[in-house]
């Protein structure tokens, strides 16, 4: 994972929370809250919760007198994600690497982490933090991409900005968000950090934009992958995000445009 591949930073945490989530996040923060809930946890932590699409949707499934710590490693991120929340007495924002929890052992009923674990540079090491803050019995519901492939929008993204760069293509999207979908290894990675009873469920949703640029927008401008154009020519974002539009007009349509997208829902006990 290249070092940029993290930062959520400058503008990206708006475009993130603006394009981005509505597009791809929101389908499965629905069914990550309603999993997260499902054993009406006291105590629960979130990490890497981005702007907060998941903490949104599972704040008002938890009980009235529920722990709800949320984290993440970008402070922009959380700060957009509490801005949005409201008040809610119930809820600790706090910023957090994944792989370094400041919290004790067994002090949580769930861990939640949606799209998150293919940030993590070790990710056996992650899973056994979350393992580490879960009491006996807890669970670990987390979710990570499928392969690009499966995932439309990213895959012709990733295709016309390899065609615009064709000596060093930008593949943030390939690398990073799509680069964890092999459920052998997730499985593996998992048993590793001492987890068992996992179960990996492979969901296909529908992603709707309403216009081509919409989504190229979205990807070119609300992900790190704006960190890899910037990086490669600081005036090309505009130029880079008409191509990725033309890549996705001419599949979808210039219209309102709908791509498949596809990813591994799973739910570890400690
Ligand atoms: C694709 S976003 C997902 C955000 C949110 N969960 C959602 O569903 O919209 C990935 C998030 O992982 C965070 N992140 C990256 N590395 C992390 C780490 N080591 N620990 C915690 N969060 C991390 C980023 O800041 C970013 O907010």
């Amino acid at each position: 994972m290249a070092e940029s591949d993290k930062v959520f930073a400058g503008s990206i945490p708006k475009f993130y929370d603006t394009l981005m989530v509505p597009l791809i996040f929101e389908a499965y923060a629905t069914d990550l809250a309603a999993l997260a809930a499902a054993s009406s946890p006291g105590a629960v932590l979130e990490t890497a919760a981005g702007s907060g699409v998941v903490t949104r949707a599972l704040a008002p499934r938890l009980g009235a007198g529920a722990r709800y710590v949320v984290t993440d490693l970008n402070q922009p991120m959380l700060d957009y994600a509490a801005a949005r929340q409201g008040a809610d007495s119930r809820i600790e924002w706090q910023q957090a690497d994944a792989l370094q929890l400041p919290f004790d052992d067994a002090s949580f009923d769930v861990v939640c982490c949606q799209f998150g674990a293919m940030f993590f540079p070790d990710r056996v090491a992650g899973y056994a933090e979350a393992r580490r803050v879960l009491r006996p019995d807890g669970r670990f519901v987390f979710n990570v991409w499928d392969r690009i492939e499966e995932n439309a929008f990213a895959d012709e993204v990733t295709h016309a900005l390899a065609a615009l760069f064709p000596h060093d293509p930008p593949r943030f999207l390939a690398r990073t968000p799509h680069g964890y979908h092999d459920t052998a290894l997730i499985r593996e990675d998992l048993g590793r950090a001492g987890f068992t009873g996992i179960e990996i469920e492979t969901l296909e949703k529908l992603s709707r934009a309403p216009s081509a640029r919409h989504a190229a927008t979205a990807y070119c401008q609300g992900t790190p992958l704006r960190n890899e154009i910037e990086a490669r020519d600081a005036s090309a974002l505009p130029h880079a995000t008409d191509r990725a539009t033309e890549a996705i007009a001419a599949r979808h349509g210039d219209g309102p445009a709908a791509g498949k997208i596809q990813a591994h829902v799973i739910v570890a006990t400690r």
